[in-house]
Order: C-alpha cells, then structure tokens, then sequence
C-alpha cells in the first residue's frame, strides 16, 4: 500500500446554488466527521466558495475552485485570480479539466502559466490531463498525456513537483457511465507517474494522481483499491451528499 494520502474531490462544475451548497453541507458533513484518513476537496462554483470555506473551516474538508486566470490581476473581464481565491481561504484549484479544454479553449500553455501561479499564490493544483476517445483509438493515449504532463508542468521545479495533484480523466469517460476499468485506470496512472519519475524519482513516489470519469457508489472501491489509484475526481456522483460521503469512506486506505 503507498504511503500517499488519497484525494477525494467533489467536482460540483455549474452545479449547487449558495443554499443548495449549504444543505449539501449540513448533511454531508456529520457523515465525514469520524477519521476516514482522505483528504476530501469541494470544489464549488466561485459564488459558492467562501459560503463552502466557512461551514468547512472547522473540519478536515478543504475547498478549491474549478479554474483561475494566471495572472493576478488585469484587464481580463469575467476572470478570477490565485490572490483572490486565496484571499476566500480557497485551498486549491481544478485546473485543465477536459471541460474547459473543449468548450473554453484552455490551452497547455495556458495552463503552464496557471500551475505555477497557483502555487504561488499558496493554491493546490490539481491538474486534469486526459484523452479522448478517438486518441485512446488511435493509441495515442501515452503521446497526448505525455504533451500534456510535460508543457503544463514545464514551470514546476522537480521539488515542488508532489505539491501538485494530477487527475487522470479519460475524456471519453466523463458524464458518460462509462468508467475505465480499473486495469486501465491504473495502466495509466502508471504511465502519467512514470512521466514525472522520469524527472525526479521522489516526486514520482510522492505525487496522487487520481482517476476521475464517471466514478460511482458501485466502482469507487475497486478503483480506489488499486495501488497506483490515489482517489478520484467525482462529478456527478459528488452532487448527493450520502453518495460522495460513502465514495469517501471506500477510500479507506
Ligand atoms: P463525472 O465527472 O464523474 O460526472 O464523469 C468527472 C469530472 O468531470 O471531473
């Protein structure tokens, strides 16, 4: 068994009201209070954040965004920056998620700006990478993670290379039903970790990389029981306060 602390987050994407946060809170909270040894993530919409920051601050229950602009600030309408999130008691950001590549035009060189400037802004990335079916097909699939492992982490010195947490969600996996395997899953994970050992060999061992696709009640404990699995990026299924609290507790390391 690693040594890794598994990462549970909740993937809300343009989901939950500030009250729906709330009442999401008040019935999932009690249910994660016992030891469970994750570390479990929420990751609202911005309107919900510092609602989310304050009803968690007392529990072991951190809060990221689900995307920032790289720079601090500037001229950029409609946009939110690390020193703002951070400012809320925002832990960490979701940065790259395949939805943001496909219908926003994020960029791997946007977003070797974006890493670094989350962790200099004291923010945890956790950092999608991910291929779409047509490219698992053409078995493409290690040429596509490799790109986007090397330029969006091109900015991260090797020491500080674990601060980041990757997601591995296969595009065509995502609010589909159709989950990985965990064969698969894990086969790639590897690969990704690989990736990273291959520039430094501790930050290979240390950093979590979690599965995130269509992760539900009846595939989470298979998944999260593979070695090389470190938790998992759930959207759908992290909407119900009793399912994703019972998705948490099948990370029981
Ligand atoms: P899903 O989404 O669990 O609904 O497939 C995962 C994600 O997009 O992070």
């Amino acid at each position: 068994m690693s040594s890794r602390t598994p990462v549970l987050a909740a993937n809300w994407k343009m989901h939950k009201t500030i009250a729906d946060a709330e009442a999401f809170l008040t019935d999932f909270l009690p249910r994660v209070e016992e030891e469970h040894g994750a570390e479990i993530v929420i990751c609202p919409p911005y309107l919900a954040l510092k609602t989310v920051v304050e009803l968690c601050s007392q529990l072991n229950v951190k809060v990221a965004a689900q995307n920032m602009h790289e720079e601090p600030e500037g001229a950029f309408t409609g946009e939110v920056s690390a020193p703002m999130l951070a400012e809320l008691g925002v832990g960490g950001v979701v940065l790259g998620h395949s939805e943001r590549r496909t219908y926003f035009g994020e960029t791997d060189d946007a977003l070797a700006r974006k890493v670094p400037a989350a962790l200099d802004g004291g923010l945890e990335p956790i950092l999608c990478v991910g291929e779409t079916e047509s490219q698992r097909d053409a078995d493409a699939t290690e040429d596509v993670l490799r790109r986007q492992v090397e330029t969006d982490l091109a900015g991260i010195a090797d020491d500080r290379l674990a601060e980041v947490v990757i997601a591995y969600e296969p595009v065509w996996a995502i609010g589909t039903g159709r989950t990985a395997t965990p064969d698969q899953a894990e086969e790639t994970i590897g690969f990704v970790r690989s990736l990273i050992a291959s520039g430094s060999e501790e930050a290979g061992a240390a950093i979590r990389i979690l599965y995130g696709g269509s992760v539900k009640l009846d595939n989470a404990a298979e998944l999260l029981g593979r070695p090389e699995i470190d938790g998992a990026l759930v959207g759908g299924a992290s909407l119900d306060p009793e399912g994703f609290a019972r998705i948490v507790m099948a990370a029981e390391p």
